[in-house]
């Protein structure tokens, strides 16, 4: 089976890390580029960050800059959660390699053109990088083969009661996604609350024994206290890397095929994903939306890129 080719908009984040590890360390993916965009942090903070880990992790793509505002302005920190520096919790290393000078929407059209077949997009931060793309390249939308985002929550959100923190962000640009009319698929709070970093995982991240596991343990520790401290989870959901496993194996979580929609003027409500899993609004259906995970399946896909990542000879 030829390896999926994809390009990771992400905005690191601890979650968007792991998420980095697994798109660049599983041999069903060929991960073309990674861009950045405004979210855990500032867009300096998330882009140095990005860098870091590709150092850190033996990952050799282009990076690339992207927004730091939503498309209507907005910007805010979840420093409550990834801390000051947005990747808070271990000592990474000066980035090796060298930011691409191009924005992130025109490296994602540059990667598109050149790639001899239909890409994958895959967001785990803000949909501001995807939908400007959507806007600016229209002539490429033909090329993409999927769009997968972690975002959205067909119940209960965590950065208002009703929207998870990157739709919140832009709900604008999620709009534009959701009516692209492009294949899409939605890991929402409800399956990525499924992988879990519990005392079990944390055993077997140390039985891997690398500086790179022993790096990826203190950043993981970090998560675990300000989640605890926030949300009164003790083992944190590692959101992002849902996202790229269900393209390495479908089978990883089970999905719905639902009409799903972003309210965008809700007074409470503002970012909310509107899933219909009922089809009570008659709406077409638009969205795969994951709604269970097979987490031992997810963890055996992530420890092992971890191990990939962590193998310097
Ligand atoms: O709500 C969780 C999402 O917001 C994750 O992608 C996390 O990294 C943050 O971006
Ligand atoms: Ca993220």
């Amino acid at each position: 089976m030829k390896p999926i080719p994809l390009i990771l908009d992400c905005d690191p984040g601890h979650d968007d890390a792991l998420a980095m590890i697994l798109a660049a360390h599983n041999p069903a993916l060929k991960l073309l580029g990674i861009t950045t965009v405004s979210g855990n942090g500032g867009i300096t903070k998330v882009t140095l960050n990005a860098r870091r880990v590709a150092t850190l992790a033996r990952i050799n793509v282009p990076i690339a800059e992207g927004a730091g505002k939503s498309i209507l302005g907005a910007f805010e920190e979840a420093n409550d959660i990834h801390g000051e520096s947005a990747l808070d919790g271990a000592e990474l290393p000066t980035p090796s390699m060298e930011l691409s000078e191009l924005h992130a929407v025109d490296l994602i059209a540059k990667l598109i053109r050149e790639s001899s077949e239909p890409v994958t997009l895959v967001a785990t931060g803000p949909l501001t990088n995807v939908a400007l793309f959507l806007k600016m390249y229209p002539d490429l939308k033909s090329r993409i083969k999927e769009i997968v985002f972690m975002g959205g929550s067909a119940s209960r959100g965590n950065r208002t009661p009703y929207a998870e923190f990157n739709i919140w962000m832009d709900p604008e640009a999620a709009d534009v996604v959701l009516r692209s009319g492009l294949a899409l698929t939605m890991c929402g709070l409800d399956v990525t609350h499924q992988a879990l970093v519990t005392s079990k995982v944390f055993t077997r991240l140390q039985e891997i024994g690398t500086p790179l596991s022993e790096t990826i343990i203190g950043l993981l520790k970090f998560f675990a206290k300000t989640y605890d401290e926030v949300f009164e989870m003790p083992d944190p959901p590692l959101h992002d890397p849902v996202a790229i496993a269900l393209l390495i194996d479908r089978t990883v979580v089970k999905s719905r095929f639902v009409n799903v929609q972003t309210e965008l003027n809700g007074t409470l409500t503002r970012g909310a994903t509107v899933v219909d899993i009922h089809g009570r609004l008659g709406e077409n259906a638009n969205c795969n939306v994951a709604l269970e995970l097979d987490a031992d399946k997810f963890w055996e896909m992530m420890l092992d890129a971890i191990k990939k990542a962590g193998v310097t000879k």
